[in-house]
């Protein structure tokens, strides 16, 4: 299927040098054209004023529409960490000969020239908001033949956006072909076939994503989305994409990071509005108030103080998801992988036993996945209702109980550095902690036994063994306590 692709400038906002602050990337042409985002129940929440807006300013929905735009006609934030793909380039030099123009560009700052390039989007300039087609164009000199112009519609000094959007745009493609029906339109979680699935597909709106190689506060990395993409989640109905192209897998990531950032935005933008003007907190508020004046409140909020917030959490997003990628966010072990042994087993044994590290409280004495934690009743953190089945859940509301090690399945891999990060960062969402403050060789002789529980000659055996614990420290001997 041949796209029909268009690029229109959102002119409200030009910002950044004259750069475009919005692009908003229309796709048309697709089978999929009634797919909608949805928005959050919280969002839902909300009086319809606050999820509408009120005279000329917009509220959440209308934010959401503004900022993120919809299935067909995806905006680009430019503020956000996305690449978007193309780039933003200055007319050098223009000669127009009729309908055709040969024009030369530099790239802005920062930015560099697509290999290929179908279309031109003036930004700035007389011409603000036409495209052209690109008849030909050279990546290594920025020159082009630009087609279809009426007479000053580009001049020198124009900025222009080449081939922008394009891959955020056959992200979304594949993202709808092969990832919608489990993770929905929106990366809710919620697509056609989730309700079939345990675990359940991911739902990206949180922005958290369990199995990184980054440490527990930092956000998940451009490289472990692509390692889940490559390999799967082993265990779970999250298949393996290992099939696809490089630049395939690269822009679905960027896709994935898009409505991980806009379910970010939804949410925080919401926490700002619920408490005063969700239906439940307006309808308490009426006892003593009048709808007009709490009407007129939100109205003053949207207008004056909502724009701060709204940068403010675009300011936060760009922050937070840079951060994953740098050197900084990545678990380093300080000493070389612990070689295998039956001592480092036994170490490591003692340490899972241990009161401090307590994996047996979750995990159970042998690993089995049947800790006292999976017999207790949590209650929703957020509303603080128990929850009807025992057992531990994670923050998607799951009920998400500790692995059973003896299976020899790792979701996050099975590399000894996989299991090193499981245990350095936690598993985020779920109730698996960071034991990010455990001494890394005893991480190692940690990883050295989980690594060795399948093969047990009979669960528990590891310790038990031969020689006597020769562990120097206070960490507990096995089954001590339980
Ligand atoms: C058949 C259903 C299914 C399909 C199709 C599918 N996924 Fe998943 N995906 C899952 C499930 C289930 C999980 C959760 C596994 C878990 O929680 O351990 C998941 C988890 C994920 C995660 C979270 C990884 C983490 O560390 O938290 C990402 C990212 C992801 N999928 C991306 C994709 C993308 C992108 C596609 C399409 C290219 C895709 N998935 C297709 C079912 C699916
Ligand atoms: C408070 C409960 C809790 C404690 C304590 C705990 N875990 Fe976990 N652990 C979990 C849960 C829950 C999961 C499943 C998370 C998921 O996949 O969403 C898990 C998963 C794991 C996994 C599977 C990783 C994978 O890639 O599939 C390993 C390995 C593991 N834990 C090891 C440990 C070790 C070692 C310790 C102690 C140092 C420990 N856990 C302490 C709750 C706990």
């Amino acid at each position: 299927m041949r796209l029909g692709l268009a690029i229109m400038l959102h002119t409200a906002v030009l910002k950044r040098a004259g750069i475009a602050a919005f692009l908003a990337i229309v796709v048309t042409g697709c089978s999929d054209n009634n797919a909608s985002f949805s928005i959050s129940e919280k969002t839902r929440s909300l009086i319809p004023e606050a999820q509408a807006g009120i005279a000329e300013s917009p509220g959440v929905v209308a934010l959401l529409d503004q900022k993120f735009g919809t299935p067909q006609t995806l905006k680009a934030w430019m503020k956000l960490p996305v690449q978007w793909g193309g780039a933003a380039a200055k007319v050098e030099v223009f000669a127009a000969d009729g309908g055709e123009a040969k024009v030369k560009f530099t790239a802005e700052e920062g930015q560099t020239f697509p290999e290929k390039a179908g279309f031109v989007n003036v930004v700035t300039g007389a011409g603000a908001g036409k495209t052209f087609s690109v008849s030909s164009w050279d990546a290594a000199t920025g020159e082009a033949v630009l087609t279809g112009l009426d007479g000053g519609s580009l001049a020198a000094g124009d900025i222009c956006s080449i081939d922008g959007g394009s891959t955020i745009q056959s992200g979304r493609v594949l993202y709808m072909r092969h990832c919608s029906h489990c993770h929905g339109t929106a990366g809710d979680g919620n697509g056609p076939t989730a309700q079939y699935l345990y675990p359940r597909p991911r739902d990206y709106r949180h922005g958290v994503f369990k199995f990184t190689s980054t440490n527990d506060m930092s956000k998940v990395s451009r490289d472990d989305l692509l390692r889940v993409l490559r390999y799967g989640i082993p265990g779970t109905y999250m298949p393996s994409f290992l099939l696809m192209k490089d630049d395939e897998l690269t822009a679905i990531v960027e896709y994935v990071r898009f409505l991980s950032m806009r379910g970010e935005f939804e949410r925080k933008l919401v926490n700002e509005l619920a408490s005063d003007f969700s239906e439940d907190a307006v309808e308490s508020r009426l006892k003593d108030e009048q709808r007009s004046d709490i009407v007129g409140e939100l109205a003053k909020f949207l207008a004056e103080d909502l724009p701060g917030v709204v940068d403010g959490i675009g300011a936060e997003l760009e922050e937070t998801w840079v951060a994953a990628d740098t050197e900084d966010a990545r678990i380093i072990p300080s000493v070389p992988r612990v070689p295998d042994s039956d001592e480092s087993r036994r170490r490591g044994r003692e340490l899972y036993l241990s009161k401090t590290l307590n994996c047996a409280d979750c995990h159970g004495i042998d690993g089995a996945g049947n800790g006292p934690q999976t017999m207790i009743y949590e209650k929703n953190p957020v509303t603080s209702v128990p929850y009807n089945e025992p057992g531990l859940h994670d923050v998607w509301d799951n009920l998400n109980q500790p692995r059973n090690l003896h299976t020899g399945i790792f979701r996050g891999g099975r590399r000894p550095i996989d299991l090193f990060c499981r245990i350095h960062a936690g598993i985020k969402g779920s109730r698996m902690p960071s034991f990010k403050n455990t001494p890394h060789e005893d991480i190692w002789h940690i990883v050295n036994y989980v690594l060795s529980i399948p093969f047990e000659s009979e669960p528990g055996a590891t310790g038990v063994a031969a020689a006597p614990a020769a562990a120097p420290d206070a960490a507990a001997a096995p089954a001590a306590g339980e």
